[in-house]
């Protein structure tokens, strides 16, 4: 595996290829992230990652410090998942002057749910994916449903543009008890990892009423609220939404079995976890 970190560099090394599959990632790699490239594998070749904590997607309070860095460890697990180019820039090599030009996403999209929690997020991270995008040149790019907002803003951003791009979805990673893996899943000490898996059984409650045929959305949205506040959490949101736009469904598209998926948002001590679950 070749380790890059210029643009120019990268663009010489993957000069004439036509059917290169990507994935992006901020590091600290887990089997959420190999499964990606598994999954890559079978899209495109070669294979690119890329490494890049992206101080634009971060608030001024959030945890670009102390986001876990393990880049030795991630090129290990690269390497034997046979990606062929990380490109690990610096931040010079990303952004050798202040990034002044941005992706601004729609707030019909960008300003919910994650966006209204952690605002300039979204713009941060479209900001840097369009930018990886114009490094790397892929055919095809991965991007795990995990983050299912920034999934489909990035597919929104890949058609608006015309990108050359083909955004590929891949499921969501869990744990044995239910936890979708994360990153930020090390920041829990034990008895918060014990409880995590709570999140997605809150999940599971809301999405098996709705399957069962409950159409009173606030009322389960709140008592999935409530649970996760009773055991310690401080939940955000917990919210079904339309699979097309993330909108709140109407009493319609309930009726019409519009597709929907319910995610939250809570924080258990210091650490904020996102889950989502397509019912
Ligand atoms: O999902 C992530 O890890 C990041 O948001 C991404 C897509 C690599 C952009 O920095």
């Amino acid at each position: 595996m070749k380790i890059i970190s210029s643009i120019d560099e990268l663009r010489d090394q993957l000069r004439g290829q036509l059917r290169t599959v990507f994935v992006p990632t901020m590091g600290n790699l887990h089997e959420g992230h190999l499964s990606l490239m598994r999954l890559a594998r079978k899209h495109g070749d070669p294979i690119v990652a890329s490494i890049f904590i992206n101080r634009l997607q971060f608030g001024p309070n959030e945890d670009f410090e102390k986001y876990p860095r393990t880049f030795a460890a991630d090129v290990e697990k690269l390497e034997k998942e046979g990606v062929y180019v990380l490109f690990a820039p610096a931040e010079k090599d990303l952004y050798p002057e202040p990034q002044e030009f941005r992706v601004q996403p729609p707030d019909d999209i960008g300003g919910i749910l994650e966006g209204e929690f952690r605002p300039g997020f979204f713009n941060g991270v479209t900001t840097v994916v369009l930018k990886l995008f114009s490094c790397v040149q892929p055919r095809v790019a991965v991007f795990g449903k995990k983050d299912y907002q920034q999934l489909m803003i990035i597919r929104n951003m890949a058609r608006q543009f015309s990108l050359p791009t083909e955004i590929i979805a891949a499921e969501t990673f869990r744990a044995e008890d239910g936890l979708a893996l994360s990153s930020r899943n090390g920041y829990l000490n034990t008895a918060q990892r014990a409880e995590a898996p709570t999140l997605y059984a809150q999940l599971n409650a809301v999405a098996d009423a709705v399957r069962g045929g409950s159409h009173d959305l606030a009322q389960l949205e709140k008592s999935a609220m409530d649970t996760l506040a009773a055991r310690g959490w401080q939940p955000d949101y917990i919210s079904v939404r339309k699979r097309i736009n993330l909108q709140a469904p109407s009493a319609q598209d309930l009726a019409q079995n519009e597709a929907l998926v319910v995610l939250a948002a809570a924080k258990i001590g210091n650490t904020r976890l996102i889950d989502n679950l397509e019912i």
